[in-house]
């Protein structure tokens, strides 16, 4: 059975946006834990638009599943990570101005910074994955580099999926076929195969029906369902609070 990691940053995009202290990340792992979520997965970026460094404190506290911090492998991130003892480090490739996590970490020639990364996390407890493109050197390099675990960017593929299965045209299959092949590979290299980016509640299942995919991160779907489905229910709650 696949596993699934919730991602809760945009609990916390929610309310960075007023920089307020509703709704919080710790709430909505602790929710998602209880729904069946065998994971939590936070983005700690280098710009804090999101997720803060008190936000996986507490979490670290209270997360009983898996927690799960992504991260630029960058030394003050290490550094942190060290501190915070998650369960696991996702190294991705971070940019300043990018909405969100755009390509895999390029893990090919892999600069002596990245190798030193994965070292230090392992000698510090801490389960290493890397965020990587489904591309079979990439996976070949991965293995190289002595990582536990990799996650393939399923980003191009999520961009492939049209709103109805109907409309699929030729680059959704070749996407799918970069994960297949690409999934298959790692687990010949004996790597811990996990998947994520944009996936959907539509686009989901043939990724998770990929038998060689142990684990999928899904974050922004499940929060954008969650505002919805929770509308009703709000609203009614907030009539009820004025006396209605
Ligand atoms: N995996 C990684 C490495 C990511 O950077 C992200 C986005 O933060 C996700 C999975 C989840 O992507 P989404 O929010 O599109 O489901």
């Amino acid at each position: 059975m696949t596993k699934l990691g919730v991602n809760i940053d945009h609990i916390a995009t929610i309310r960075q946006a007023r920089r307020a202290i509703e709704p919080d990340p710790v709430a909505a792992a602790v929710l998602a834990e209880l729904a069946g979520a065998d994971g939590i997965t936070v983005h700690l970026r280098g710009d804090r638009r999101h997720i803060q460094y008190s936000d996986v404190l507490r979490l670290r506290e209270s997360v009983t599943t898996r927690l799960n911090v992504e991260m630029a492998a960058t030394a003050e991130m290490i550094q942190m990570a060290l501190e915070l003892k998650p369960d696991q480090a996702t190294l991705v490739a971070e940019r300043e101005s990018e909405i969100t996590t755009e390509g895999g970490l390029n893990v090919i020639g892999t600069p002596e910074s990245v190798f030193k990364a994965i070292e230090t996390l392992t000698n510090g407890g801490i389960q290493v994955s890397l965020f990587i493109d489904p591309e079979q050197e990439q996976v070949d390099a991965a293995a190289d580099l002595g990582a536990l675990m990799i996650e393939l960017n399923t980003r191009a593929f999520s961009e492939a999926s049209p709103k109805s299965p109907d409309l699929a045209g030729p680059a959704l299959s070749r996407e799918l076929t970069k994960i297949v092949q690409a999934s298959e590979r790692g687990r010949k290299k004996g790597l811990k195969v996990l998947a994520g980016h944009g996936l959907t509640y539509r686009n989901v299942r043939v990724i998770s029906d990929i038998p060689e995919i142990e684990e999928l991160n899904i974050g922004h779907n499940i929060i954008a369902r969650a505002a919805l489905v929770g509308m009703e229910r709000a609203v009614r709650e907030m009539l009820q609070a004025m006396g209605r």
